[in-house]
């Protein structure tokens, strides 16, 4: 049986090769198979838990749209469209927000990182984030949801809320608990600069990051001055073992091209690293360059960006708003 997927990206900038390896790669796979419905959101209730400028934000959100189309999501296969304009994510989050635990919330290790040593100047907003992340999941009836392992306890919270919602208005199977998605490798992509840290569009260092946007040149000296380290290129797997920056370069090249790590350790064992790095190089352009060809030109004449959106928007409107009288009435309003 087919899939409904529903899946989120914030539109904060500067999308990267993480971003696509961890999540945007696998929403166009799933897309492709005819039997899935699948739904991807521009999430940008989500991105207002922390300050944003207006201008900034508005062109991000295009940004990010412009970065599904021009990676292969194709607006007459999937819904794609923008949070802020289905007013049921907001107001499912409310209800939800009722439903769900202060204990619960209390345990979100993304929280603790964003919120970082002054908790108490951070955002009611991005303490209750991953409330308004189940509404946007369990208003589509979805059954499974690609994301990064970094979103695994936010979904197993929105599990719990569907569960609890279930079970204190005795509508079992009203809300469908989702399963997460995640690849079992190349879950997590590193920074170019640091192999224990996660590639992140908020690193300060922009050598850290492909970003979707670079060009081929752009992309080709990230990947030569990317860090590896004094050994030689390994013939095993266990001879990653505290190589994080060799493994992740090595990970990325077997994810682009669809292949396991192991095959592509064999077919560098014995090669110097700069060979290696000038065929990562050479992949890494050959499958972004595209994409971020495509994304500047998208963002050269916004109106096809504006119409998709709207058009989206329309769509999912129609099932979220569904769900959520749905829920009133079981709620008894
Ligand atoms: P975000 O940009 O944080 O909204 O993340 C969008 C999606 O990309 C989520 O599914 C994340 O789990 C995924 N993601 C973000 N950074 C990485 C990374 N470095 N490696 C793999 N997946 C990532
Ligand atoms: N929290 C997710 C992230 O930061 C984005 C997101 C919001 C999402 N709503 C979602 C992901 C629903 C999957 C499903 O990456």
């Amino acid at each position: 049986m087919g899939k409904k997927i529903f899946s989120g990206v914030q539109p904060s900038g500067n999308l990267h090769l993480g971003n696509y390896i961890g999540a945007i790669k696998n929403f166009v796979e799933l897309q492709n198979n005819k039997e899935n419905s699948c739904v991807y959101c521009v999430v940008d209730l989500h991105a207002i838990t922390v300050k944003q400028d207006p201008n900034i934000l508005k062109n991000n959100i295009k940004e990010t749209t412009a970065v599904f189309l021009a990676s292969g999501i194709d607006p007459n296969k999937s819904i794609i469209f923008n949070q802020s304009e289905v007013s049921a994510h907001a107001e499912a989050s409310w209800i939800l927000s009722c439903v769900a635990r202060m204990g619960w919330l209390n345990r979100m290790t993304q929280f603790k990182e964003k919120a970082g040593k002054d908790k108490e100047k951070a955002s009611i907003g991005l303490y209750v984030y991953p409330i308004l992340m189940a509404a946007d999941i369990l208003l589509y009836d979805a059954t499974h949801v690609p994301v990064g392992e970094d979103q695994k306890q936010h979904l197993e919270l929105s599990r719990d809320i569907a569960q609890k919602f279930n079970s204190d208005y005795s509508c079992p199977n009203f809300l469908k608990v989702p399963e997460p998605l995640i690849q079992k490798s190349f879950s997590r992509i590193m920074s170019l600069k640091d192999g224990k840290k996660k590639m992140s569009k908020s690193d300060p260092s922009d050598l850290s990051r492909i970003n979707l946007t670079d060009n081929k040149d752009e992309i080709i000296n990230k990947i030569k001055k990317a860090k590896t380290d004094n050994f030689s290129m390994p013939d095993k797997s266990n001879g990653l073992d505290k190589r994080p920056e060799v493994e992740n370069l090595l990970g990325i090249y077997a994810s682009l091209n669809n292949q396991s790590l192991e095959n592509s350790i064999k077919e560098f064992s014995g090669n110097n690293f700069s060979d290696f790095k000038n065929k990562l190089a050479e992949l890494v352009a050959e499958k972004i360059s595209p994409i971020s060809k495509e994304i500047n030109k998208l963002l050269k004449e916004t109106t096809l960006i504006d119409k998709i959106l709207l058009e989206g928007s329309e769509k999912a409107q129609d099932i979220a708003s569904k769900k959520v009288k749905e829920m009133k009435k079981i709620i008894g309003f």
